[in-house]
């Protein structure tokens, strides 16, 4: 079984190396704030100093970090897996970064001779703790074949979307707009559902059959009615999905009028201090616009 390293303990890592550990790989992990590995390490992960010490130690180093900028510092940082990388070493990201940053990472891996699959995921923590992801992969496919065992620990859904790199990166955009719109129609449809005196159950109720039907108020329905904001899925990370969404966009041309809007409602959810809480915070912000 190949030596896999992993980088990027949050809410997803967290999850998703727990199901590799589980699945009998042998594991080495580093995190920026070290306590988040605790439970991995009881659990047998191996802990190294740094992203190059794990490059240094794994067939396969896996990145699950926040942002372009941080998959940049994890990868190609001063103490970054590219430090200390052998060629042939396959550095998987599976962060949700801008596409142009996973091919530009992908360029600086070439350089040693590392290959680069860019495979973000769908799913939420539960999802990744329960082995049961979307994964969408770019990058070329001899990388992909390679490491499909370890995509199928953790996934119920793979795609190969292509051979070049930050094909992955791009389906996720496309995909993380379809979620962003679909948080945001769920939140309007609850509160005018409070302005007009109908119990917003009720409207989870009728959703769950019918055209409507939609993950987004499946999963976060709950929440928003709870009140309960607790992240699973920040305002920060859909504030940068949409962000990268829009950039895409404005690449190619293409016009996304909802996804704008839904930007501009997290953008909102910043500014009011909300940004570390779920993304389904939409909600309060459009009370507050409600006089709720
Ligand atoms: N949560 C979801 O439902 C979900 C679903 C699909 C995809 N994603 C994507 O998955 C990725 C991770 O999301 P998450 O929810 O797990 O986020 P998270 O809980 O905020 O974790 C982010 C991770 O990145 C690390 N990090 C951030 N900046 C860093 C830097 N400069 N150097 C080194 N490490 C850095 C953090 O380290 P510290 O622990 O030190 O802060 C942490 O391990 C994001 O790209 C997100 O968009 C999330």
């Amino acid at each position: 079984m190949q030596r896999i390293g992993f980088i990027g303990l949050g809410l997803m890592g967290r999850g998703m190396s727990r199901v590799l550990l589980d699945a009998g790989y042998s594991l080495t992990v580093w995190n920026r704030t070290t306590k988040k590995a605790d439970e991995l390490m009881k659990a047998g992960a191996v802990w190294a100093g740094s992203p190059a010490e794990v490059a240094a130690a794994s067939d396969v180093v896996i990145t699950m970090v926040t942002d372009s900028a941080a998959s940049e510092e994890v990868i190609c940082g001063p103490a970054g897996v590219l430090k200390s990388a052998r060629p042939d070493l396959c550095v998987v990201d599976m962060s949700s970064i801008a596409p142009e940053m996973s091919r530009a990472i992908a360029a600086r891996a070439r350089e040693k001779s590392v290959i680069m699959l860019d495979a973000p995921v769908t799913g939420n923590p539960k999802v990744a703790a329960a082995g049961k992801l979307g994964i969408m992969v770019g990058g070329p496919v001899e990388a992909f074949e390679k490491c499909k065992p370890i995509f199928e620990a953790m996934a119920a859904k793979i795609v190969h979307v292509g051979e070049k790199n930050g094909l992955g990166t791009t389906l996720k955009l496309i995909n993380n707009l379809i979620l962003g719109v679909a948080i945001q129609a769920s939140a309007e449809a609850l509160v005018l559902a409070e302005k007009v005196g109908i119990d917003p159950r009720k409207v989870m109720e009728i959703t769950s059959v019918g055209g409507a039907r939609t993950g987004a108020m499946e999963t976060r329905g709950p929440w928003m009615i709870e009140r309960n904001f607790d992240p699973h899925f920040t305002v920060h990370n859909m504030y940068k999905d949409l962000s990268n969404a829009m950039k895409l966009a404005d690449g190619c041309g293409a016009v996304l009028p909802a996804t704008s809007i839904s930007l501009e409602m997290l953008r909102a959810a910043r500014s009011q201090g909300d940004g570390e809480k779920d993304s389904c915070i939409v909600l309060k912000v459009l009370e507050r616009l409600a006089g709720l």
